[in-house]
């Protein structure tokens, strides 16, 4: 039996299961997914060497189960999946705006769990919130915690807490992407080699983030060490206040919560 099935084999998916299987948690013939069209399960056979299959019931025969197609697909798939299920699958959604409850009545399961990543799980770089519900053992818990621990950091979270950690750490990617692309498109007017300046856009993004993680200090205290009076940094600052930089990315999180609520 397989240890790991994934309904659905899109973006989050192959991130997770390139996560798990870089760290070995378990090997590729441990794992099966499953897809809409016969081109995904190809693609994602021949990059893991995992099993795949058009068949929904195949993979919902794994002990852990990820639901990992779109939200608005949840009630369907899940409507095909309940019947092939065990009393002992353990269901995890990976979507905004589902609950513990709606999923624990949708398929019928007592052991549901949640879970929000994000895509660079695909480098072993995610940051996975985690609500693990109460029909889930000790066991279980320490088997989701393991496989989400193999493709980045995860925090356990009360549940109310999930739309918020969506909005930070599910979705902000695509934002940081953004800044990344807007602070290279300046370099290259400059006159910098575009590939150059995505190296160094990112690479400002890693650093900046681990000064924030390892130094302990405080964001706006690491922002005011690098500006130095009446210097260049300063000036970029009072552009981007005057340009809304910080209200835009909080309203770009509330955003996303207001979504993910609605779904
Ligand atoms: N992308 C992110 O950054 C991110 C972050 C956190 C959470 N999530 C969540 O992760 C989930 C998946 O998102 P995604 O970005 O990976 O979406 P995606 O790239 O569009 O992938 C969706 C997958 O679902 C498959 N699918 C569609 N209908 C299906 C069905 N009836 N049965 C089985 N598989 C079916 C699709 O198959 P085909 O390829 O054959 O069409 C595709 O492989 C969503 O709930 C999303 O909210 C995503």
């Amino acid at each position: 039996m397989h240890k790991i099935g994934f309904l659905g084999c899109g973006n989050m998916a192959r991130a997770i299961i390139g996560g798990i299987l870089a760290k070995g948690i378990v090997a590729p013939g441990e794992i099966i997914a499953s897809a809409r069209t016969q081109a995904t399960i190809d693609a994602a056979h021949e990059r893991f060497g995992i099993d795949v299959t058009l068949d929904n019931a195949e993979a919902c025969k794994a002990s852990v189960v990820f639901l990992a197609v779109k939200p608005q697909m949840y009630e369907s798939v899940i409507a095909e999946a309940a019947p092939h299920f065990s009393s002992e699958t353990v269901l995890v959604s990976i979507a905004p705006g589902k609950t513990l409850a709606w999923l624990s009545d949708a398929s019928g399961l007592a052991k549901v769990v949640r879970l929000m990543p994000n895509t660079p799980a695909a480098v072993g770089e995610g940051m996975t919130s985690v609500v693990i519900g109460k029909g889930c053992s000790a066991e279980d818990a320490d088997l989701v915690l393991e496989i989400v621990d193999s493709f980045g950091k995860s925090e356990r979270i009360p549940e109310h807490l999930m739309d918020a950690a969506s909005a930070a750490a599910g979705c902000s990617p695509a934002y940081v992407y953004m800044m990344i692309e807007a602070m290279a498109d300046a370099a290259v007017l400059e006159g910098m080699p575009r590939a150059q300046a995505y190296r160094f856009a990112a690479q400002a993004v890693v650093g900046a983030g681990k000064m924030v993680l390892e130094s302990g200090q405080h964001p706006g205290a690491l922002k005011d060490a690098v500006c130095s009076p009446g210097g260049t940094t300063i000036e970029g600052v009072r552009t981007l206040e005057a340009c809304g930089f910080r209200s835009s990315v909080t309203e770009a999180l509330i955003a996303t919560v207001d979504k993910a609520r609605s779904l």
